[in-house]
């Protein structure tokens, strides 16, 4: 005990504040963190891009780097504020968990962990298979992924396992879209190029019953809301089938005229869609 008090003693300043700079930045196309799934799914076929800053010698430590076909990414959840001891993680039964038992967001020190495929390697440039990181997040270190040390797969998997097993088999529900959610969606891809249906329809299909991370609110008598990045999809549950009835912009018109509030996601377009169906999302 006395060498604990004697360290923390002497290395005070480690407790209050600790210094770290991004290497880089990774470029992917997920905007929001709706868009972006729980842990990198390995059959998609997305491709991201990790650009490490340049003149500060980071070209020349990537030597060696491209015999391995994956990598460990250590990053920052940029997008936090806050931390929690206990979550709500998004899949299974709405039950808190301890934060250090899960891959939660919401951590004292807010620090991400993922291992990516490594494509290939251009200069500075790192091209990355499918990733769980929205564009822009700050890229803090990057290790080889070695499976004779990193994988060990009969590891027990705690409460993950039951949620896994309850998860097995093709989704409970059927998502169907009304002809409204329909236009609106054609829309946004057209006019603006915001897509967020297959991630919609993958969560809606799973459990679309109320649930705070899942962002799955009662509206109104019979309905739900779910958040969908800055948008909002309104649906009703009949059975097995959930419809999805109309999608809404996220943010009330005073918030979206506002300029202090500019840098709102999809500004412009909501705007644009509080024009464009004034009855619709009165
Ligand atoms: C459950 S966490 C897991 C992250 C990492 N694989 C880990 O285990 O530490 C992944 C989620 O973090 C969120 N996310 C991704 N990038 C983020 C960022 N830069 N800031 C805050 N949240 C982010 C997305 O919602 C994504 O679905």
């Amino acid at each position: 005990m006395r060498a604990v008090v004697d360290w923390l003693e002497k290395n005070r300043r480690l407790q209050s504040s600790l210094t770290l700079r991004p290497i880089g930045f990774i470029a992917t196309h997920k905007r929001v963190k709706f868009q972006a799934l729980h842990q990198p799914a390995e059959a998609q076929s997305e491709r991201n891009v990790l650009e490490l800053l340049p003149e500060l010698g980071y070209q020349q430590a990537l030597r060696d780097l491209a015999g391995f076909s994956r990598v460990w990414l250590l990053w920052w959840f940029h997008r936090n504020t806050s931390w929690r001891p206990l979550v709500l993680p998004p899949r299974g039964p709405a039950q808190r968990r301890g934060v250090f038992a899960t891959r939660s967001p919401h951590r004292p020190n807010p620090l991400g962990l993922t291992s990516v495929q490594l494509l290939g390697i251009e200069g500075r440039r790192l091209l990355l298979g499918p990733c769980d990181l929205v564009d822009g997040t700050p890229i803090f270190d990057i290790k080889p992924y070695i499976a004779a040390y990193d994988a060990f797969p009969e590891a027990a998997g705690g409460w993950t396992e039951e949620v896994d097993a309850s998860l097995i088999g093709p989704p409970k529900f059927t998502v169907q879209f009304a002809a409204l959610a329909t236009t609106q969606a054609e829309w946004l891809l057209a006019n603006w190029e915001i897509e967020f249906r297959p991630r919609l329809i993958e969560l809606l299909a799973i459990d679309p019953s109320p649930h705070r991370t899942r962002r799955i609110r009662r509206h109104g008598a019979a309905m739900f809301s779910i958040g969908c990045g800055g948008w909002r999809a309104i649906f009703s549950v009949t059975g097995e089938t959930v419809d999805v009835l109309a999608l809404e912009p996220g943010y009330p018109l005073r918030f979206l005229n506002n300029p202090d509030y500019k840098d709102l996601p999809d500004c412009e377009a909501q705007l644009a869609c509080w024009e464009r169906w004034p009855e619709e999302l009165r």
